[in-house]
Parts: structure tokens; C-alpha cells; sequence
């Protein structure tokens, strides 16, 4: 059966916490429809409270919807049956590798999740090897994940995450807790299973991260307000602004040099662009003289 092409899917998805017997919680997510490409890197950006764990959970079916629809690779989430199904296409890394890191042997660690599938041992073996090698952490395969940096635990909960070689990664805000070595590691990790064919949806409160995207979605008060491409969604600032939401900083500086009169693409929105525009534009300037 071929599959479909998009990875997952929400219709009017709703999920509300019910906090106690009597009162609801109110809905975390209300109502979103979207979808997220196969091989696309998707970012959700969305301030505090936003509903982006709560759809994250719900992709990996550790939630199920109170409402509407979701389907991964073609499951609906809300049929129990499914469970493994889904949650071997769409491997979870969270926000704080010490409460997702369960042994004491980074190897071990990795293991986890494919023992999980019940992969035989042999097979496992391979496949723990092959993923502490591409988050580049197989010398450390015999160390004490407590011994790590954050940035180094981080990288151990990806290879956890793709030992059960997923067809998707959702990583919720895996660059949160980590100072800037580490996150650039592990940005730079998520890229290259991106371009390997892996589907990302990377959860982030950094917008630089989230203007390498394929596809932005912004979320508030549980409701997608904007989606797009990166260049779609950051060249309305001032609507993003108006939810609290920051800017990238190669964005701000665009506004900057477009105000002093010089004329600068709309889609520019990650510094790399930016700084291309500008040294292509000294070239011609200085051939020109
Ligand atoms: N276990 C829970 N029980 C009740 N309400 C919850 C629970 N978890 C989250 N909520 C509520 O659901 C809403 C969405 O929370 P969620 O954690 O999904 O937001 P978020 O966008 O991930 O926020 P953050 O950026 O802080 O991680 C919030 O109002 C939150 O208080
Ligand atoms: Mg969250």
C-alpha cells in the first residue's frame, strides 16, 4: 500500500485536560487542522502554555484527542490498537534528557526503545551501534549518561529515539535546556536526518531554529494561528509580535536596513541569508567601482 504523503494529519483535533472529577481543565488544543509533509521539517513555535507538548503527546499517542481526529502514518490516533504502530513511526525526544535517560550505560540507553519493538538482540545491537554513530557519540557507548553534558544526553535520547528507526522524530523543545554548543549539535543533528528522508517537527522557542524549517506552525491558546513556509510566517512580524512572539534576529535586522532605504527581499529570514544578500551586494558594489 502506498503511503500517504502526509505524515500526519489533524482535523479539528481537540484535547482537553480534565484537571479533576467535575471541572475541565479548558481545552489545551481546540479544534486544530494541519498537516506535516513526509520528509518535511516542520517547526510549531508558540509562547508558554500554547498547546505544543499537548500536540505532541497526542502525535505520539501518549495522549489521545477528546475531539476530532489525528492520524499518524495513516492511524488514527485514537484507536488504542495502533498504539505500537504509532509510536514506532513517530519517535518522542523531550525537553530534559535526565528524565528520559533510564540506565546507567549510554548503550543500554539506546537499547531501550528497540527492545521495546521486540527486535531481537542481534539486530539491536546493530541498530544501537548505527545511531550513537550518527549523533557521533560511540565512544561514549560504555559511559554513565550522568557523566554527560546536556547537549551529549540530548544527543543519547536522538540515538534512543532512532535505534526504533522511526520514520519521524518529534522533538519538543530539545534545545531548551542546553547552552549554545549544544544546541547547535543538536540542531545540526536534526538537519542531517532531515536530509537523510527523516520527518523532523521540531518544537522550539527559538525562532533562528525554527527559520531553517520547511514549514513553521504557530500556535496560541491552543488554537494554529499562522502556518507557512519560514519566509510566510516571519514576514508578518508585526502579527507575530503582537502575540508575544519574537522575531528572528535576521528578520529585526532586515527591518532595520529596509527602514535606512535599502531594499531587502521579504524572504530573507535566517542569518546565513541575510549575510549572503549583503556580501553578494558588496561584490556588485565594489565591481561597480
Ligand atoms: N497535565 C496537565 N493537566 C492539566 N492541564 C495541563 C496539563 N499539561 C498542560 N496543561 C495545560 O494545557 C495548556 C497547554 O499546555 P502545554 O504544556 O501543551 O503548552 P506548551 O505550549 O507546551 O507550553 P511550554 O512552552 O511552557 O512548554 C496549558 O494551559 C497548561 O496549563
Ligand atoms: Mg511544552
Amino acid at each position: 500500500m502506498p503511503k500517504e504523503s502526509d505524515i500526519i494529519r489533524a482535523d479539528e483535533l481537540t484535547f482537553e485536560y480534565i484537571t479533576d472529577e467535575s471541572a475541565a481543565g479548558g481545552k489545551a488544543i481546540d479544534s486544530v487542522s494541519f498537516t506535516v509533509k513526509r520528509g518535511s521539517f516542520t517547526a510549531i513555535i508558540g509562547r508558554n502554555g500554547s498547546g505544543k507538548s499537548t500536540l505532541a503527546k497526542n502525535m505520539n499517542a501518549l495522549l489521545f484527542p477528546t475531539g476530532g481526529k489525528l492520524w499518524v502514518d495513516g492511524y488514527d490516533t485514537s484507536n488504542e490498537e495502533y498504539l505500537w504502530d504509532i509510536r514506532r513511526c513517530a519517535a518522542m525526544v523531550f525537553q530534559n534528557p535526565d528524565n528520559q535517560l533510564v540506565s546507567t550505560i549510554v548503550e543500554d540507553d539506546v537499547a531501550f526503545g528497540p527492545e521495546n519493538l521486540g527486535i531481537t538482540p542481534g539486530k539491536i545491537r546493530d541498530r544501537v551501534d548505527e545511531a550513537l554513530k550518527d549523533v557521533g557519540m560511540y565512544e561514549f557507548r560504555k559511559k554513565a549518561p550522568h557523566l554527560l553534558s546536556g547537549g551529549q544526553k540530548q544527543r543519547i535520547a536522538i540515538a534512543g529515539a532512532m535505534a526504533m528507526h522511526p520514520d519521524c522524530i518529534i522533538m519538543d523543545e530539545p534545545t531548551a535546556m542546553l547552552d549554545p554548543k549544544g544546541r547547535s549539535a543538536v540542531l545540526n543533528i536534526a538537519h542531517k536526518l532531515h536530509r537523510r528522508g527523516m520527518t523532523i517537527v521540531l518544537i522550539t522557542h527559538f525562532m533562528e531554529e525554527a527559520a531553517t524549517a520547511d514549514d513553521v506552525i504557530i500556535m496560541d491558546g491552543g488554537h494554529i494561528v499562522m502556518k507557512g513556509t519560514p519566509e510566510e510566517v516571519f514576514s508578518r512580524a508585526d502579527e507575530l509580535r503582537a502575540i508575544n512572539l519574537d522575531i528572528p534576529i535576521a528578520v529585526r535586522l532586515a527591518e532595520h536596513i529596509r527602514a535606512a532605504g535599502i531594499d531587502l527581499p521579504k524572504s530573507i529570514v535566517t542569518e546565513d541569508e541575510l549575510a549572503d544578500f549583503i556580501l553578494k551586494r558588496t561584490e556588485t558594489h565594489d565591481k561597480g567601482q
